[in-house]
């Protein structure tokens, strides 16, 4: 390769980063990320949760879980722990939820029942219209 060819593919290459470098933010904000973009709702189809049985979204970033309690009906209930930040799974046959790192468990309301967990776990805004379930 000659030395001319060589710097011009050096200043291509340049350019295409400097290019992507102004770009990249550019897009960010002609398209940023749902959570920023103020869309802070899930809706999912009512009839995917049977009785008793739970479903797990994302409602912008926080991992969230659908629960419909028998008897109660739905609930929408972080699954971030409130200890250190692990994520909780929904006991099914003990009607629970159980961080897996320091053993806090947690009732179907999302109050702290044992283990270290300080607080409940947060619960979000949910309605059902029709067949949909809206939580945010
Ligand atoms: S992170 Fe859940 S109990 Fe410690």
């Amino acid at each position: 390769m000659k030395r001319r060819d060589f710097l011009s593919l050096l200043f291509g290459v340049f350019s295409a980063t400097a290019v992507g470098s102004l770009a990249y933010p550019l897009i960010r904000y002609l398209a940023p990320p749902e959570e920023e973009a103020g869309i802070k709702t899930v809706t999912i189809d009512k009839r995917s949760i049977l009785t008793g049985k739970a479903k797990e979204v994302v409602l912008g970033t926080t991992p969230v879980i659908i629960i419909d309690r028998p008897g109660k009906g739905y609930i929408a209930l972080s699954r971030v722990c409130t200890h250190l930040g692990c994520l909780v799974n929904y006991d099914e046959e003990e009607k629970r939820l159980v961080c897996p790192c320091h053993a806090g468990i947690y009732d179907l309301e999302g109050r702290v029942l044992s283990g270290p967990p300080p607080r409940p776990l947060q619960q979000f805004p949910l309605r059902v219209e029709g067949n949909k379930i809206i939580v945010g």
